[in-house]
């Protein structure tokens, strides 16, 4: 149960003291019955607003095919970011919208956003080794030596206290590969190539864990039902 107030600004409709003056102008019911108390608790499946059921009040899980050019980032100071992809109302949510894990800027591929924090949480905690996919474009010929050192579980990374945990690689094409992390640390898939001379040229990201893009295109998400991950844990 939620206050009628707290509970349309928390899902992006207004301000609180907007929220009251809808209350006090009929614009919202409880299972049916006009509302007069801004301060009424009420579930959220029975509240209307202008006799519509309201938008998601039970969080979001989306799954974007994040295009190359925008941050994961909410600082607008960071430059243009995915979250103006989505809808005006759900980016005015509190708890706010997040990725679970970022993609670089010129990144492309499969990013999950979510308002649930504990998912968030869950997803990106390095205990839980969920398996991303990356399909990677290098400036040089990959080599077959490569295969077992990123496997190995040793390759050190500059500034990082812990190696790399063992990571597939297989090699696609001369220039091209996909490699299997159970983890995230900061640019890894770009500095694991760095680290053995390579400068990754494009980056996409195919798979997390069970979930991949199907056919999906750039710039767009889709929505995925809040439990997708309970069995994953
Ligand atoms: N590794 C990177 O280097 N960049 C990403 O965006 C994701 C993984």
């Amino acid at each position: 149960m939620r206050r009628l107030d707290q509970l349309l600004a928390n899902l992006g409709y207004c301000s609180r003291r907007e929220a009251r003056a809808w209350v006090e102008a009929g614009r919202v019911t409880v299972a049916g019955s006009v509302a007069d108390d801004p301060g009424q608790k009420a579930a959220p499946a029975a509240v209307q607003v202008d006799g519509e059921p309201l938008d998601h009040p039970d969080g979001l899980l989306l799954l974007l095919h994040k295009p190359a050019g925008l941050v994961c980032s909410h600082d607008e100071r960071e430059g243009p970011n995915i979250y103006s992809l989505l809808p005006p109302r759900w980016r005015l949510r509190n708890p706010q919208i997040t990725s679970i894990g970022r993609l670089d800027k010129e990144t492309t591929g499969l990013l999950l956003l979510t308002d649930q924090t504990a998912l968030v949480h869950r997803l990106t905690s390095p205990k839980h080794k969920v398996p991303k996919i990356y399909r990677a474009t290098v400036d040089r010929d990959l080599t077959p030596d490569l295969i077992p050192l990123f496997a190995a579980g040793t390759l050190q990374l500059e500034g990082e206290k812990e190696p790399c945990r063992p990571a597939e690689l297989k090699i696609t094409a001369p220039r091209e590969a996909e490699l299997i992390l159970t983890e995230g640390k900061y640019h890894q898939v770009r500095r694991m190539f760095a680290a053995t001379g390579r400068t990754v040229l494009a980056l996409h990201r195919i798979r997390f864990g069970e979930l991949d893009l199907d056919d999906q295109p750039a710039g767009q998400w889709r929505e995925l039902p809040l439990d997708t991950f309970d069995s994953a844990f």
